[in-house]
């Protein structure tokens, strides 16, 4: 990922690193990792993962006044890219325990784990929505939404975050979180009513950053 970097950015470029950048349990023992981050070329943005134990979502603003001018969290706040407004929040997706049947199809799925996730979405849309208002408010029309977490859990076709896109008319979205060939194609990939859909894990790229824009 490095040499691809520092082949493929200059400093005039903008890197978005969509989450679990440690697997640090607070600042100090995550601190190799963003300083790895840090000598990568180009502005960085970073997005919360599900793994970022260092990153208390309430905690965004300290995070950016400590690493000031050199790295940049991407919560309830946006990040302008020419006309764009890069806006996210790490997302959520049910991820089961699901029950299949002999067949491999799902046949039900941990009620009780659903209920919780549903919690867990409704507090991510409202920050993702506190971060399209935010490039809004600054008279921002033009989106690129980011997610750690895919936009869809396996049992669906659309969700909040699917319908939030469209609402807003993003032009991509684009989530990571899925690892390994049979988890690559969990959620959407390519244009769905306007949006398009990208996944960035890691392997999926081969550790070669994706132009988004
Ligand atoms: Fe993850």
């Amino acid at each position: 990922m490095q040499k691809a970097c520092a082949k493929l950015l200059t400093p005039d470029d903008t890197l978005v690193l969509v989450g679990d950048h440690s697997w640090g349990k607070n600042l100090e023992a995550c601190e190799p990792d963003m300083a790895f981050i840090m000598g990568l070329p180009g502005r960085k943005i970073l997005l919360r993962g599900n793994h970022d134990m260092f990153w208390d979502a309430k905690k965004t603003a300290a995070l950016n006044e400590r690493y000031a001018g050199k790295l940049n969290f991407l919560q309830n706040n946006y990040y302008a890219y020419g006309d764009y407004a890069l806006v996210g929040t790490k997302g959520f997706t049910f991820e089961g325990p699901f029950y299949l049947d002999r067949r491999g199809r799902v046949v039900g799925w941990d009620e009780k784990n659903e209920a919780h996730a549903k919690e867990i979405v409704d507090r991510e849309l409202a920050r993702l929505r506190a971060s399209f208002e935010a490039a809004r408010a600054d008279g921002r029309r033009k989106y690129i939404m980011f997610l750690h977490y895919p936009p869809t859990s396996i049992l669906e076709d659309e969700s909040c975050f699917t319908r939030i896109a469209e609402g807003y008319r993003a032009e991509q979205v684009v989530y990571a979180h899925s690892h390994g060939e049979t988890r690559f194609h969990d959620s959407l990939l390519g244009e769905k009513n306007g949006v398009e859909y990208r996944l960035v894990s890691g392997d999926f790229l081969k550790w070669t950053p994706a132009k988004i824009l």
